[in-house]
């Protein structure tokens, strides 16, 4: 699958660009499949709690390690005053994040399928390095908002390229907490960076006192998506999701990529701190020799 050149043209129009049945059902299942499994194996006692809203995660340890690891995040809500989960396990995790792109399989497949690879090609990607993965669950009655951002926020590159390539693994609805987004919202300026604080931990930068589109309001318009549907977000975006209180889940997949030729800020919360594990491209990886 090639984006045709209206879709390109609307894609640089708007900032965002939906591409339905982009991606196999059977490819949806497997990742779906091999995320339950890693929830499974998962030892909840190295809790971290995601949240957009709240800061507390930025002085979580947890949180930062993840760039180059698989991490399971609990939902704000998944824990009952007591301690003890509202909810079964696999219905209690935010996401998972943010390395499963080079480190697992299952992931490192769907990442670099041919039709994320050529979209991005597709769009204008010369040198594109796969950043960062996340694996959304928006849980049944307890799957958490995603307050209005800028991807660019949280992954900046000198001049700004990360784009996001977002799967519906299930149906995401306006009952299951679909993605909202600000059409032409991408010409805005970069409201804040999300940035490692020389004191410990991480902090938001203010840059531009820009208002945010207001939560459900008029300047947003939902993104229905039936599974298989790819959406592309351009990095100064405006978007957000809701709370999903309904009672079917909206599993969907992101990976954030960039181009190699921007340059990536050591300030940046994502790093790479492994040198045997560099952000890597589409291609598959040359093998060690035998
Ligand atoms: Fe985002």
């Amino acid at each position: 699958m090639v984006l045709s050149a209206s879709q390109v043209a609307a894609y640089e129009r708007d900032g965002f660009l939906v591409v339905p049945d982009a991606i196999p059902h059977d490819a949806c299942d497997a990742l779906i499949a091999r995320a339950t499994q890693l929830v499974d194996e998962f030892d909840p006692s190295t809790v971290s709690v995601f949240s957009t809203k709240e800061q507390t995660r930025t002085s979580d340890e947890h949180f930062l390690a993840s760039g180059d690891g698989i991490t399971c995040f609990f939902e704000e809500e998944a824990f009952a005053p007591d301690g003890s989960l509202r909810q079964d396990k696999a219905l209690s995790i935010n996401k998972i994040g943010h390395a499963m792109h080079d480190l697992d399989p299952v992931f490192d497949a769907f990442s670099r399928q041919p039709a994320i690879a050529e979209a991005a090609a597709a769009i204008g990607m010369a040198d594109p390095k796969l950043l960062q993965s996340m694996y959304i669950f928006k849980s049944p009655r307890i799957g958490g908002e995603v307050t209005c951002h800028q991807d660019s926020a949280f992954l900046y590159t000198d001049p700004m390229t990360v784009v996001g390539f977002w799967v519906a693994l299930q149906d995401a609805t306006l009952e299951n907490g679909c993605l909202w987004a600000q059409p032409g919202g991408h010409r805005t300026p970069l409201r804040q960076r999300f940035v490692l604080d020389p004191a410990g931990g991480t902090r938001f930068e203010q840059l531009d006192d820009t208002p945010w589109p207001e939560p459900g309001g008029p300047e947003l318009v939902p993104l229905e998506a039936k599974k298989g549907t790819m959406v592309l977000l351009h990095g100064l975006l405006p978007h957000w999701s809701d709370v999903n209180r309904s009672e079917r889940s909206r599993h969907a997949y992101t990976v954030h990529v960039i181009d190699a030729a921007a340059d990536y800020p050591a300030e940046n919360w994502l790093q790479r701190h492994d040198p045997a594990l560099p952000f890597r491209g589409f291609d598959r990886p040359v093998p060690a020799p035998a």
